[in-house]
């Protein structure tokens, strides 16, 4: 076996990482810079060697910024100051970011906490990350312009910042919140002791993972969200929750759930009673999500309305449609044509890695996939996605020529 072969099933084996979705290239590059000619040791890559860490640090994708799609910030202090302080007048309240990367995700979760008016001594924010080096940047707090894609007001950047010669760097009555540590999300045992957490932010990691490693960390994450706690995910990675059985929070764009099995309504008020029907016949149908199914009268009609330029209409239906729980790859598909012509290239990739997750072949993605890949220089990516593109244009012909035969 090639050591790129080696690194990434390496890389799967220990973090879940998808083969697919590592490039060859970077791979290469990395074990060149690693290993330079020692490179064929990579067979007995170490998972404690400081090889193995440098490895993970140069092929994960750290992206990540203050918040991020801003509502499930927005979601969490109305669930903090509306249900939990009122229901807890003492006591902490526990958040784990998991995937943390450079610490944006559990900073702006302190921030939110400060600026619900919850006292400091009652935050405990864990963050955890896999890249030793994303951790070091984290706890060193210095971030720079690419860290603030969402602007934030002046004041509470003043009060949360202080401006220094390469940026802004978080204040230690900010920094003081939040404890670092490297972790693995497949095994989160270590942490069962110090939840059940009131809010657990995962967002934005399992899209990389393969399908087992996601079904895992799921089943790993169910054990530290309290029951009435709240699970933050990535907009694209909500369907996943909802196909094992956890409850979509209504918020829009809060992309949050809670555990199914234990909940009820008295626990549960902002969970509407209509979604937990929608969400259980999602929840029944689970199994069939993988297969191709014909295209509703609704996805047809938000295909009207995307070719006469009704964006926002189009996604409303399809966003109705995910949360009913009808996994479609087409319905995704059109998600990510619409965030892509609004120029938003990174949930316009998640929207069709989904699409390609609950159909494989499915042509439109692949190609635009490829092109987005084109778009941020990513070469290798875009002639894989080519390539398998072709592979399905062949098999819809002679699929579509053995159904007519
Ligand atoms: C795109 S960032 C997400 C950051 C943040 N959660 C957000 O949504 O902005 C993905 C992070 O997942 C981490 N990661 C990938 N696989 C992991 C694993 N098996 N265990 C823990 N972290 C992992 C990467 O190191 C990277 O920092």
């Amino acid at each position: 076996m090639k050591p790129a072969d080696r690194a990434i099933a390496l890389l799967d084996e220990r973090l879940g990482l998808l083969p697919e979705l590592l490039n060859e290239q970077l791979v290469k590059r990395a074990l060149d810079s690693i290993f330079g000619k020692r490179e064929q040791s990579v067979g007995t890559l170490d998972a404690d060697s400081a090889e193995w860490q440098r490895l993970v640090d140069e092929v994960t994708v750290q992206e990540t910024w203050f918040f991020r799609d801003v509502e499930p910030f927005r979601l969490l202090a109305a669930h903090v100051t509306g249900k939990w302080l009122p229901a807890n007048p003492a006591g902490p309240f526990r958040v784990l970011s998991v995937a943390c990367a450079t610490g944006e995700e559990p900073f702006s979760v302190a921030i939110t906490l400060l600026e619900a008016a919850l006292p400091a001594d009652r935050i405990r924010i864990d963050a955890l990350d896999v890249s030793g080096a994303a951790l070091e940047q984290a706890r060193q707090g210095l971030y720079r312009k690419t860290s603030f894609r969402n602007r934030l007001d002046e004041t509470a950047s003043l009060r949360y910042f202080e401006p220094c010669k390469d940026g802004l760097r978080i204040r230690p009555e900010v920094s003081g919140l939040v404890r670092f540590e490297q972790a693995n999300l497949l095994d989160l045992s270590a942490y069962r002791s110090r939840g059940p957490y009131d809010a657990v932010f995962c967002r934005n990691a399992l899209i990389y993972l393969t399908t087992v490693a996601r079904r895992h960390a799921i089943t790993e994450l169910r054990d530290l969200v309290s029951d009435d706690g709240l699970l933050f995910v990535g907009h694209s990675e909500l369907m996943l929750f909802l196909e094992a059985g956890w409850f979509r929070v209504e918020h829009e764009r809060g992309f949050a759930c809670m555990k199914g099995a234990a909940s009820s309504e008295a626990v549960h008020p902002e969970v509407h009673r209509h979604a937990q029907r929608k969400v259980r016949r999602a929840h029944l149908h689970a199994h069939a999500t993988v297969q191709r199914v014909e295209p509703t009268e609704e996805l047809v009609r938000a295909k009207e309305l995307a070719d006469r330029g009704d964006l926002a209409a189009a996604a409303a239906i399809c966003e109705r449609l995910v949360a009913q729980g009808i996994q479609e790859a087409e319905t995704y598909a059109l998600l990510g044509v619409i965030d892509q012509t609004n120029g938003q290239f990174e949930p316009a990739e998640e929207m069709f890695r989904t699409a390609l997750y609950l159909d494989p072949h499915h042509y439109e993605s692949l190609l635009h996939m490829s092109l987005l890949c084109d778009r941020r220089g990513d070469a290798d990516g875009s002639r894989r996605y080519r390539a398998r593109a072709g592979r399905a244009f062949e098999w819809q012909q002679l699929h579509g020529a053995m159904e007519t035969a």
